[in-house]
């Protein structure tokens, strides 16, 4: 991505550290485990009993370490919003459980979860979508102060002003509208927001892809200082591989409601071993001439509503044999490595990773 310079986050040590640690689910904020979540359509007419299902998150499973960051990657319709909706317990998986902190969200009763959802907190790409319009900033501000009953109602001021000031936005702000801000200054406000609730794990689902590149940077190291300095931890969802690299410890790759491959982002960005892995970094812009074959891949998505059998990626993948229509290929168990559904992985380092990246697609 221009604008950013693309260095490993901590270091590949640290990256493999956080996947080791991944494997202890004492150890993990978040905690996923055979998460699925269909939707139900009446096709057709208007008197049709036909139903449609739509898969949009199959058989899911992985584990947040406290304080790390899990940069979830994939193309458009892959199932990123629908899981980041989950983990936020706004919406419920039809099978699987997602613990935070140890805690299994859907087996609490509704009191209970309502209480728990303050733990995690959902930012979207628009952040105006979760506010109210009628609020200025320091409303908008107040309110989780009022509903954490954060200390005394004549510390709020203080309060608000201190939270603006760790997310960057000036005190002239204060009384501003949501849509007087810039886009960088409302996703500044949105982090704010999250602050004051105070949750322990952020989900943020593109919340950059809507901004210039320039103030991309920028909300980016906001979110990595604020991460260090608090112990957060992040679910991070993009269809950019080059801001999830940027930002992640660990990085997991979707393809049509599956988990293909999961590992430290060092790894993972440098030594793909799933083809579709292989093909969204190969579709990344490189500076310079790349000699080394490149994996592309042709054709849109498959429909959720009719995924294909076996191995999901089948249809659009070039090293596909029998066995990949018969099988699903699930996810190796190398505890706390690199990890790959694939029946035929790839072993070999592919890729140079030394370059400022551009956006990501896949052709
Ligand atoms: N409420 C819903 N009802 C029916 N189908 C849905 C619903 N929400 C999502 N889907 C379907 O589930 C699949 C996954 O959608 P989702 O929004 O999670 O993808 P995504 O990876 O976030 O895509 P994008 O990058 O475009 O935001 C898609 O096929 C989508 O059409
Ligand atoms: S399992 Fe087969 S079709 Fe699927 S990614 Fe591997 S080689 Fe390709
Ligand atoms: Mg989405």
């Amino acid at each position: 991505m221009q604008g950013l310079t693309v260095a490993p986050r901590r270091g590949a040590a640290h990256a493999a550290e956080a996947a080791a640690s991944a494997s202890s689910r004492q150890d993990a904020a978040v905690s996923l485990r055979h998460v699925v979540r269909e939707f139900r359509l009446r096709g057709g007419s208007f008197l049709s009993r036909e139903e449609t299902r739509i898969s949009a998150v199959a058989d899911v499973s992985f584990d947040i370490p406290r304080g790390t960051t899990f940069g979830l990657v994939g193309e458009s319709g892959c199932g990123k919003s629908t899981l980041s909706r989950i983990v936020a317990a706004l919406d419920r998986p039809n099978d699987g459980a997602v613990e935070i902190a140890g805690e299994d969200l859907f087996a609490l009763g509704k009191r209970a979860l309502r209480k728990r959802r303050r733990n995690v907190h959902l930012m979207f790409q628009d952040p105006t979508a979760s506010m109210d319009p009628r609020f200025r900033v320091n409303e908008v501000l107040r309110e989780p102060l009022m509903i954490q009953k954060d200390g005394a109602p004549r510390d709020w001021t203080r309060r608000i002003l201190e939270l603006m000031e760790q997310v960057g936005l000036p005190p002239s702000m204060y009384d501003r509208y949501p849509h007087e801000l810039s886009g960088g200054q409302r996703q500044r406000l949105a982090m704010a927001r999250a602050l004051a609730l105070n949750p322990a794990v952020i989900v943020a689902d593109e919340p950059v892809s809507a901004l210039d590149v320039s103030i991309q940077a920028q909300i980016l190291n906001l979110m990595r200082d604020l991460q260090r300095d608090k112990g957060l931890t992040y679910l991070f969802v993009s269809h950019d591989l080059s801001v999830v690299r940027y930002m992640a410890d660990t990085i997991g790759v979707m393809y049509l409601g599956k988990l293909v491959e999961v590992g430290p982002a060092e790894e993972v960005y440098t030594r793909p071993r799933h083809p579709y892995t292989r093909a969204l970094i190969d579709a990344v812009p490189k500076a310079e001439a790349d000699s080394k074959k490149a994996y592309t891949i042709s054709g849109d998505l498959p429909s959720a509503a009719n995924p294909p059998s076996g191995c999901r990626f089948r249809t659009r993948c070039p090293l596909a044999q029998d066995i990949c229509a018969r099988e699903v290929p699930q996810l190796d168990r190398q505890e706390g490595a690199q990890r790959v559904a694939c029946h035929f992985p790839l072993d070999a380092p592919q890729t140079d990773a030394t370059e400022p990246e551009p956006a990501t697609h896949v052709h």
